[in-house]
């Protein structure tokens, strides 16, 4: 477990993370998710001992981690692989060599039968026995990507870090490392923290997320709770579809459903009920792991506001005025 309790870190006269306090439990998918310069990145790399930080705690497994011990944060970053965006393999390694780099570092024989095994072990878990002859520049980016996860997973860690693991990667190829992934969460039970700016990376495999924005973490929950009542207004922002154009006229009202098809009856019964038509102006249902969600946009009479939040109140429809 890695629980960060007010934790502060600034570069030069900057401050980058102001106060982060969270917890990751044992055995999850946790997600990291803010928009370019929230101070993810920095953020990962103090909780793997690669940054040092001002001032808060990190706690690895109930045990506190003292950031001047370089021993201590040598130990750290042992327990915990780390890939990302851009792979970082060495190009004049192949990939076998690649991925024993982690043992050669820590002075391991990569050469002992039984660490050969474990290689091809990993080799074969994430489907590159074939190419194990191979250097980086002959593999396609989710392959070179499959390798930085073997490479990461060499000496046994309890966490995998990943930071971007999937943005230089098309939808298809990152469906397949995400698959790997949770293989290797649930095969494994290996912990994942996942940084990412897509949200369809949380959507996919997290069971809980941090949204962090400007050095903060404004929420911290299930993945469908920040989708379907996104508190702050930067969440809301971040999550916002680009294609959403409402009429300027009316007011135009949100509504966020749990599960599959269930809007379609509210909004007719309660045409139905108050004797009045809406135009649906936007709609989206989202995938969540097992569970669909969505949200849909109705623009309706200034005049007939009252009657239709009464109605949604009466009903349990979470619901909020958008674009006022
Ligand atoms: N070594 C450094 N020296 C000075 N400033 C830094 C350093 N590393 C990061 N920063 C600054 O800290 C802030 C947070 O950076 P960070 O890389 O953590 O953001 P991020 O959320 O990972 O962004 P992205 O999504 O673009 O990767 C940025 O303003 C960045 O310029
Ligand atoms: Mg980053």
């Amino acid at each position: 477990m890695i629980q960060i309790e007010n934790l502060r870190k600034s570069f030069q006269n900057t401050e980058v993370l102001k106060g982060i306090s969270l917890t990751v439990n044992d055995g999850e998918i946790y997600g990291i998710i803010g928009q370019s310069g929230a101070g993810k990145s920095t953020l990962l790399r103090c909780i793997n001992g690669l940054e040092s930080f001002d001032s808060g705690t990190l706690t690895v497994d109930g045990k506190s981690v003292d950031v001047k011990n370089k021993a201590e944060l040598r130990l750290i970053q042992k327990r915990m692989g780390m890939i990302f965006q851009s792979f970082n393999l060495l190009e004049r390694l192949d990939v076998y060599e690649n991925v024993a780099l982690p043992m050669r570092f820590w002075g391991i024989d990569r050469k002992k039968p039984e660490n050969r095994e474990k290689i091809m072990n990993l080799l074969r878990l994430v489907g590159l026995e074939e190419k194990l002859k191979s250097k980086p520049r002959e593999l396609s980016g989710g392959q070179k990507q499959r390798v930085a996860i073997a490479r990461a997973l060499v000496l046994d860690p309890d966490f995998l870090l990943c930071d971007e693991a999937t943005s230089a990667l098309d939808p298809e190829i990152t469906k397949g490392i995400l698959a790997l992934l949770q293989r290797i969460n649930s095969e494994l039970g290996i912990t994942v923290i996942v940084v990412t700016h897509q949200m369809e990376v949380v959507k996919q495999i997290c069971g809980r997320v941090a949204f962090i924005s400007d050095g903060r973490v404004l929420s911290e929950g299930k993945p469908e709770e920040l989708f379907i009542k996104p508190a702050a207004p930067e969440i809301k922002s971040f999550l916002r579809d680009e294609s959403e154009l409402l009429p300027k006229v009316g007011t135009n009202v949100r509504l966020y459903f749990t599960g599959e098809g269930s809007e379609a009856p509210v909004v007719t019964e309660m045409a139905r009920e108050l004797g009045r038509d809406f135009s649906i102006c936007w709609a989206k249902l989202e995938d969540f792991r097992e569970n669909v969600y969505g949200s849909l946009v109705l623009n309706v009479k200034d005049e007939d506001l009252d009657d239709v939040a009464s109605f949604l109140n009466r009903n349990g429809v979470s619901w909020e005025v958008i674009g006022k």
